[in-house]
């Protein structure tokens, strides 16, 4: 085995003997006579294994160990000490000098110790390589987790990514719907090709279908140019539609009818168009409801059936969080730029405390507040505990804002259910459900 080797010594006699000696034994041998020297030869060349003099003028044999270590800390160091000076010798081992000869030393004794130094670098390097594998695998496609119900759901997502049926994604605001549909497109045959993002909450009929299947010149008052479809946008790639649960019924007609025929036609138009699309679809409402309320409809969840993924809420995979937090603080900017990079033990403890109705999303906000709170490279444990929600905390979830809404109007309307499903502008029933499963009460 070729070894690297870069010796430093003042003396020129005993370079030049060892140089030859090792140079013949088969390896490759840079000489330097001080520690600047040496520093400039390490930044244009890469080493395994260093031999360093203690004693020599300038910088000493200890400061350029540090230097070493700090520049390239996996070339292994062994220091070459004059008679006499073990205490620095103590001290070399300590600043992380792989071992160190006493001068005047056996060419046998310093082979010996290249060999032993060369192979705790190889070791260090596959050892190294490992880690990285296991910290790729705890991140698929940015999919951080290495808990059961993630591997679950990683493995899930890479058995029907390929395929072109349709999926439906479910699971908790924040949970990572979205990112799941991203590692469904980015590491499918369709990767190279559009995603493409519509998200139907709050959009009116007209608007989403003219946005979904697009619209000819003079389709309705406003539709002053002709206008592409983001199905036609996506084509040969994926279309993901998030909160399906709000399409209104027409547009989820139409949709079905590009499930089952591929074909769609764009507002206004008579020509029928024809794309090669993946619909992936999320939602955060159970669909099966949706269609006991006849708000959503029957056939269409059949047909998004196929493959459906539930997404797992973080409390049922809190031993992620530790992972989660980790990948956070590498990845943003405010915690790069104050500097904080873990998180304190008792501040992961407060971090376990919590039942995170947002999700990772609240997770991650908890996270960053406490960064930008904290003093300048450090994070302070207790701004960790989201603690009791407040009414109207950043942190709240949506149902819990709407719970909370709804109390409200209840208590306004002194209980009233037809009076406060009017004010929301929903149906009774729904608003009975969701009261029953609130436990609210109320009259009709
Ligand atoms: N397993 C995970 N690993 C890393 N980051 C995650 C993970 N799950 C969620 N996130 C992050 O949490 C945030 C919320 O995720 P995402 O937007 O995918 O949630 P969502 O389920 O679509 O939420 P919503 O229903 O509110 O739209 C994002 O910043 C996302 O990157
Ligand atoms: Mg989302």
């Amino acid at each position: 085995m070729a070894i690297r080797i870069l010796l430093v010594d003042d003396d020129d006699t005993f370079r030049r003997t060892i140089s030859a000696a090792l140079t013949k034994r088969g390896h490759s041998v840079a000489a330097a006579g001080g520690g600047d020297d040496a520093l400039r030869q390490l930044k244009d060349a890469e080493f395994d294994v260093a031999f360093v003099d203690l004693k020599m003028p300038g910088m000493d044999g200890l400061e350029l160990l540090k230097r070493i270590k700090a520049e390239q800390p996996g070339v292994e160091v062994i220091l070459l000490t004059g008679h006499g000076s073990i205490p620095s010798a103590i001290e070399a081992i300590k600043a992380g000098a792989y071992d160190y000869l006493t001068k005047p030393c056996e060419l046998a004794e310093l082979e010996a110790a290249l060999h032993k130094a060369a192979e705790r670098r190889d070791l260090a390097a596959s050892n190294r390589r490992l880690t990285d594998a296991l910290a790729r695998e705890a991140n698929y496609q940015g999919i951080v987790g290495k808990s059961r119900p993630v591997r679950d759901l990683i493995a899930l997502i890479r058995q029907v990514k390929d395929s072109a049926t349709p999926v439906l994604i479910e699971g908790e605001s924040g949970a990572g719907k979205e990112l799941v549909a991203r590692a469904l497109h980015f590491d499918s045959s369709r990767a190279r090709h559009p995603f493409v993002v519509i998200n139907c909450a709050g959009l009116k009929e007209q608007l989403l279908e003219s946005e979904l299947f697009g619209h000819v010149e003079g389709a309705f008052t406003g539709a002053s140019k002709s206008k592409e479809g983001l199905l036609d946008v996506a084509h040969q790639g994926t279309l993901f539609i998030d909160e399906i649960a709000d399409m209104p019924l027409p547009v989820q007609a139409a949709l079905l009818r590009v499930l089952e025929t591929k074909e769609f036609r764009p507002v206004g138009s008579t020509r029928e168009r024809r794309v090669d699309v993946r619909i992936v679809a999320a939602a955060n409402r159970n669909l099966e409801e949706e269609v006991a309320a006849q708000r959503f409809r029957a056939d269409l969840l059949f047909r998004l059936n196929v493959v459906r993924i539930r997404v797992p809420a973080l409390r049922e995979r809190m031993e992620d969080v530790p992972l989660l937090v980790g990948h956070f603080l590498g990845k943003n900017t405010t915690a790069k730029a104050r500097g904080v990079s873990s998180v304190p033990p008792e501040g992961l403890e407060r971090l376990a405390a919590y039942d995170w109705p947002g999700n990772v999303r609240e997770l991650f906000n908890i996270v960053e507040r406490a960064v930008l709170l904290s003093p300048q490279g450090t994070i302070e444990p207790s701004l960790l505990s989201p603690g009791p929600r407040r009414a109207g905390a950043a942190t709240e979830s949506l149902d819990d804002a709407e719970k909370r809404h709804i109390a409200g109007l209840l208590e306004k309307e002194r209980g009233n259910v037809t009076r406060v499903a009017k004010v929301l502008g929903i149906d009774r029933r729904t608003l009975q459900r969701k009261m029953s499963k609130w436990g609210l009460s109320g009259t009709l």
